[in-house]
């Protein structure tokens, strides 16, 4: 069930996040709701997961530190084409790709942002665990100017506007890309991107590009399967969503723009210094055909170069790498 955010809620829990008690009836007086419309708020904190305390006479409190997103505080901090960039924010939702996938298309930048994912989706079919309040999920519409033919490389120039606003917000350069999309960060993935294309009129293409970023999970979630870390793990540190969101959406559409007008060829020297793997010896899976060899890089269309034993140079268009331990 698609849930749109709720602002008063959101302010509760701003007052809340002092880790104080705060009665049913002060919280009330302050937004014009009765107690037990605040109770009702915090059934549903609860609901999604959020540990609340409360205890007779002296209120409600958050166990962990908790902010929400917050449409406006995300707004102010964007500084491209404010106006012509329509922003959604979902308290809960299936997937953020999907709901863009089904709004009417009008002209223009979309983007979507979920507090929870019911249906997160990873690359190769894989599910994105998805908790309420914890990370970012957050989806971009973009019509490009250019056939489909002409996205390749799309995914790799968004794993490169994740760096740059990771890099930017953190002021730490370990951040890099293991081909074509994980995000690492000491060797553990901290975030990762799913574009879904839509053909539509003659060179125009509609991207969604999906980004989810692992910002407050904490190392106790079990629900993951592969190495991963979380911004608040690296920085040590809770993390206010907000800022970090719109300094990715900052980052993400001065790179889309640059695509649309350049092409991946552009981005080339960018991807040599961001990337993890050149150099290393690395498996490539795709379906059940494996391929050993040495990554030294992407050709124009962003697909991986790896030298094979034989010597040979091939280029590969998709695939999952991991480094081999040798
Ligand atoms: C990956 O497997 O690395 C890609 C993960 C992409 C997850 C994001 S979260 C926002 C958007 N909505 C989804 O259902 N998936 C993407």
């Amino acid at each position: 069930m698609i849930k749109k955010s709720n602002p008063t809620l959101t302010k509760i829990v701003n007052i809340l996040n002092d880790g104080q008690y705060h009665d049913g009836t002060t919280i009330g007086d302050h937004f014009g709701m009765t107690r037990s419309a605040v109770w009702k708020m915090m059934q549903k904190l609860s609901q999604h997961g959020i540990k609340i305390t409360s205890i007779k006479r002296r209120g409600y409190a958050l166990e962990e530190p908790l902010i929400l997103l917050d449409r406006n505080k995300i707004r102010a901090e964007l500084d491209l084409e404010k106006e012509k960039i329509e922003l959604f924010l979902y308290e809960s939702l299936s997937s953020t790709n999907d709901l863009l996938a089904e709004m009417p298309k009008k002209k223009g930048i979309k983007v979507c942002i979920a507090e929870k994912q019911t249906k997160g989706k990873g690359r190769l079919g894989r599910n994105w665990y998805s908790p309420f309040g914890t990370n970012i999920y957050l989806s971009c519409l973009y019509p490009f100017q250019k056939d489909i033919s002409e996205l390749a490389g799309l995914s790799l120039v968004v794993s490169l506007a994740m760096v740059d606003a990771l890099r930017s917000y953190s002021q730490l350069n370990g951040f890099c890309v293991k081909w074509p999309n994980d995000i690492l960060y000491d060797g553990k993935k901290v975030a990762g991107n799913l574009i879904e294309v839509q053909a539509e009129a003659h060179r125009v293409s509609n991207a969604i590009i999906g980004i989810g970023l692992n910002v407050n999970m904490q190392q106790d979630e079990r629900q993951i399967t592969q190495p991963w870390t979380s911004m608040r793990s690296i920085l040590g540190k809770y993390i206010d969503r907000n800022k970090l969101c719109a300094i990715m959406l900052n980052s993400l559409i001065k790179h889309l723009q640059q695509f649309n007008q350049y092409g991946f060829e552009h981005f080339i020297p960018q991807w040599s210094e961001t990337d993890c793997l050149t150099n290393r010896h690395v498996v490539l899976k795709n379906l059940d055909k494996k391929v050993e060899g040495k990554a030294i890089g992407v050709n124009e269309q962003g697909h991986l170069l790896m030298q094979l034993k034989s010597g040979k140079i091939s280029a590969f268009s998709s695939g999952e790498t991991s480094v081999l331990k040798k």
